[in-house]
């Protein structure tokens, strides 16, 4: 800071001694101001500096010793620091913000060209959403609402009330994902355990609980299975289900609507072919295979020579689940089933490693 008697003690010596500490002061003050990154610190400067009773004024002030001869050329210095100082200061005052903002904001230059964005690669959706999006519209289309729930679920809704047995292999450590939200958090008989949702059959349950029949909705969301990496399977993957329940549901009804998704969704000769399985929630199980759509059915790579390619599960509701929700297995049937999107997309692109879809090369994402 400066102490404008101290400088003008030299007058007296020169008017070169006179401007040059003139263009000393514009020079400290300019690089003062420079260094400003707070609407505090510029405040200081402008009460220092500025104001009537700061550096710039007792200049002024002061002008009034110099030497006659001295004093056109002086001021003239000293109103173009006046003025140069006061230019800068706006500026600095507009790039931290008029009204005090702060240190983090920057003035926008509005003559600044535009960025452009190359017409060749705009962005686009991601295989995954692109197959699971196509899914959802089919079965919008035919009359299905859309339901989505929490991927932190209770081992009630996972699966207790999807007729689980208490020792149920896929509650093992060695397939579910067991969180624990605190430090001290102590599972009770209601929270016990809580894990990451293995499928999205629990959001059967959240509607079942919420809403009575006539059901019929798809359940689409990411799932987690602890499962060891590999070209076929991730520790995440997406999937969507379906349920429908209501008076006088019945297999037929199922075969009926997923022959005509997969008739939408891979072309319109495809067939589906049924097999007996098995699935605690359902009853009768069964695994849906559609013909290959890469060889036609006369056998390839995809389809190892089978020529057809599994792509979901299904099977009737089971009594226990519809009974676990309040629903009257007495009165009201159901079909569910679920198709993983991770898969389906492998296959209908060819991509040979699951893990591609989660990389995020752009070589590989820039083809879809
Ligand atoms: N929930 C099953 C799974 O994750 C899929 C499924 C849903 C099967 C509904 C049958 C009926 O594998």
């Amino acid at each position: 800071m400066f102490n404008s008697g101290a400088f003008w003690v030299c007058r007296a010596f020169s008017l070169a001694m006179t401007l040059n500490e003139i263009f000393l002061v514009r020079e400290k003050l300019l690089a003062d101001l420079d260094q400003i990154a707070g609407a505090d610190e510029l405040e200081a400067f402008k009460l220092a500096h500025l104001t009537r009773k700061g550096t710039i004024a007792a200049m002024f002030d002061d002008l009034r010793a110099v030497p006659k001869q001295e004093k056109p050329q002086a001021g003239k210095e000293l109103n173009q620091l006046r003025q140069q100082v006061e230019e800068r200061f706006k500026e600095k005052e507009t790039a931290l913000g008029a009204s005090g903002g702060g240190a983090t904001r920057h003035a926008i230059d509005l003559t600044m060209p535009a960025r452009t964005v190359p017409v060749t690669a705009p962005g686009h959706e991601h295989p995954l959403m692109k197959t699971l999006n196509e899914m959802i519209v089919i079965f919008e289309r035919m009359g299905f609402a859309v339901e989505y729930g929490p991927e932190i679920e209770d081992d009630e809704h996972n699966f207790g009330k999807l007729n689980f047995p208490a020792d149920h292999p896929a509650r093992d450590m060695q397939d579910t994902f067991f969180v624990k939200p605190f430090s001290n958090w102590q599972a009770s008989a209601e929270t016990a355990p809580l894990l990451l949702r293995t499928h999205t059959s629990p959001v059967q349950i959240r509607l079942m609980e919420r809403q009575k029949p006539p059901i019929r909705a798809i359940m689409p969301g990411r799932v987690y299975r602890n499962e060891a990496v590999s070209a076929r399977a991730g520790v995440a993957f997406f999937m969507m289900e379906g349920l429908v329940v209501d008076i006088g549901v019945s297999m037929a009804d199922l075969k009926g609507i997923l022959l005509s998704f997969a008739r939408q969704f891979f072309g319109n000769d495809t067939k589906i072919r049924l097999r007996p399985s098995f699935f605690p929630f359902t009853e009768p199980s069964a695994e849906v295979d559609v013909n290959c759509f890469i060889c036609g059915g006369k056998g390839c790579r995809v389809c190892k020579n089978s020529g057809w390619l599994e792509i979901l599960g299904a099977g009737m509701v089971h009594p226990n689940v519809l009974t676990a929700c309040d629903i009257d297995p007495q009165v009201y049937s159901g079909y569910a089933f679920g198709i993983g999107i991770d898969r389906t997309a492998m296959m209908r692109y060819g991509v040979s490693d699951i893990r591609d879809f989660f990389e995020g090369d752009y070589r590989f994402l820039e083809q879809f």
